[in-house]
């Protein structure tokens, strides 16, 4: 089995019985902040683009570059759909002229011409990805690959019962907007960003434990950013609070836990995978890359410069009442939630910053109201979260009706945010379902899973609690760490003081728990709305 680095999370695998292209992705994605690192926009994408299978794990636009699909990807190519709950995947690859479909079902081999097997998980929950995330599993000729990508499911076993699996592909770096935007003092952003960076990297350790594949490639991150206004989030100014590790940074942590199988591709690296072993080359040393990565990124940035200047002049849209177009998208939205709109609990603010006829600035407030379920203008009253960020951007969400604006202004990282009291995911969960059809997925979602009774508990320590993680089910008796009277879940960093039960990462969300030898108290069952 072949594998070539195509930059990011991108890779195609060749084998005697077809080739698979995954997740390519070239051009700028979120506000055009976001660009691949290393630069692959030189790679021979019309020689690429021409396989047999395409595999696009999700819909994030680091993900699914649509125009760079139309462009380079043949549309003879088979396109392998993971088992999402919406058709939106699908759609948008027919509108882009692919035609030929193997719609998987979940965590099921399917054996393709020449003995290719190839299995497909899906996860589903509002909060993997944009409705749904996914991993890849191949197999060709005893040789076994898992490219997780950026996926977190709870563990990998439903993988690793498939037998050995020789290539493991997963994601180690930072994808997020946290804690950079927030309106913290700088000691704090770091220390915030520390934390993060440490726990990306342990829960990368875990995964790469479970699997235990015999070559592990760290893909699926980070970016680059590119426009001076966002420069500082590149990883090059020895910031420890940085969340954006590279791949050479993974290396070495790696090595600091013993992991000495890992391997780094760059874009055009080839790896030759058997079971016995594997053999990358390299479009030039992977050390001397990283030793020149800024020189890279200061160069890609002069290249792409005119890129940017171009998407920037297209997304003011002067014309669109913003106030009026918000209460007509999102009150139905706010009539139709139950259970978002009670996990958000509170008004949440966005301040609009513009320009007037004589070039001062000019900051327009609107508060959607989730209690109230309204759209209006600011009261000067407490709000839950306050969002502050161009009007120009918002005008253009309205422009091209973005149903998701995590998947395009929260991850732009063009914007900065304050909160009164803890993370609360009910508000990104709202602003990614935009459409009836969306949000009626996450209501259904969280309503099945908060009536869900998690009857099963374990022993941690000093405590019993329940077996799986109050936020997305991951096992605890893996993923729990206690210390002292804090329970950490590992798999996304969430922590809960266990005498109380309360959830200190997030709203809602509280775990069952007790000492050992005490009696248990019956746990909170739903979303609370503290204010
Ligand atoms: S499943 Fe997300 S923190 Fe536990």
């Amino acid at each position: 089995m072949r594998v070539t680095g195509t930059g990011h999370a991108s890779m195609r695998i060749d084998t005697n019985a077809g080739s698979i292209l995954c997740d390519p992705w070239v051009n700028p994605a979120y506000f055009a902040s976001w660009f691949p690192f290393p630069d692959n926009s030189l790679l021979d994408w019309e020689t690429l683009g021409d396989v047999d299978y395409l595999y696009v794990s999700h819909l994030h636009r680091d993900h699914f570059d649509a125009a760079h699909l139309k462009r380079y990807v043949s549309k003879k190519a088979t396109v392998l759909l993971p088992e999402f709950p919406t058709s939106e995947m699908e759609d948008e690859f027919r509108e882009l002229g692919f035609t030929k479909f193997l719609k998987t079902r979940n965590e099921e081999v399917v054996e393709l011409d020449g003995g290719l097997k190839i299995m497909i998980q899906a996860l589903t929950s509002p909060t993997d990805g944009p409705i749904g995330d996914s991993s890849l599993w191949v197999e060709y000729d005893g040789v076994r690959l898992l490219n997780q990508n950026d996926a977190r499911p709870t563990d990998l076993s439903t993988f690793a019962e498939l037998g050995h699996v020789h290539a493991h592909m997963l994601q180690f770096s930072g994808a997020i907007w946290y804690p950079m935007v927030y309106e913290l003092p700088q000691s704090a952003k770091t220390a915030f960003g520390k934390q993060k960076r440490d726990r990306q990297f342990d829960r990368t350790w875990r995964y790469i434990d479970d699997l235990k594949a015999d070559h592990v490639f760290p893909i699926a991150g980070p970016p680059c950013f590119l426009d001076d206004e966002l420069w500082q989030f590149n990883d090059i100014f020895d910031d420890e609070g940085n969340i954006f590790p590279d791949q050479s940074v993974f290396l070495a942590e790696y090595a600091k836990v013993g992991g000495t199988n890992g391997i780094v591709l760059l874009p055009g690296s080839v790896s030759e995978i058997t079971t016995e072993g594997a053999t990358t080359t390299h479009p030039q040393p992977v050390e001397e890359f990283f030793a020149n990565k800024v020189a890279h990124l200061e160069e890609m940035r002069e290249r792409k410069r005119p890129i940017i200047e171009a998407e920037k002049a297209s997304w003011r849209h002067p014309e669109i009442d913003v106030l009026k177009e918000l209460k007509q998208r999102i009150e139905p939205l706010l009539d139709e939630s139950i259970y978002l709109a009670k996990g958000v609990g509170g008004p949440v603010r966005f301040d609009l910053v513009g320009t007037d006829s004589s070039g001062g600035e000019t900051i327009e407030s609107i508060v959607v109201d989730f209690p109230g379920k309204q759209v209006r203008p600011y009261a000067d009253e407490k709000v839950r979260y306050r969002f502050r960020t161009e009007r120009a951007l918002i005008e253009h969400l309205l422009h091209i009706g973005e149903v998701d604006w995590v998947n395009s202004l929260f991850l732009s990282c063009r914007f900065s945010a304050a909160r009164i009291g803890q993370y609360n995911e009910f508000v990104y969960a709202f602003f990614k379902c935009l459409s009836s059809e969306r949000l009626q997925y996450a209501e259904g979602w969280y309503d099945e899973h908060e009536r869900a009774v998690d009857a099963e508990d374990i022993t941690i320590g000093d405590w019993v609690v329940q077996r799986r993680c109050p936020h997305l089910k991951a096992d605890l008796s893996r993923f729990g760490i206690v210390d002292g009277d804090q329970l950490t879940c590992q798999l996304h960093g969430w922590r809960f003081d266990l005498p109380s039960g309360r959830c200190l990462t997030s709203v809602g969300h509280k775990v069952r728990a007790h000492r050992v030898g005490e009696e248990a108290e019956v746990a909170e069952a739903a979303p609370s709305s503290s204010s």
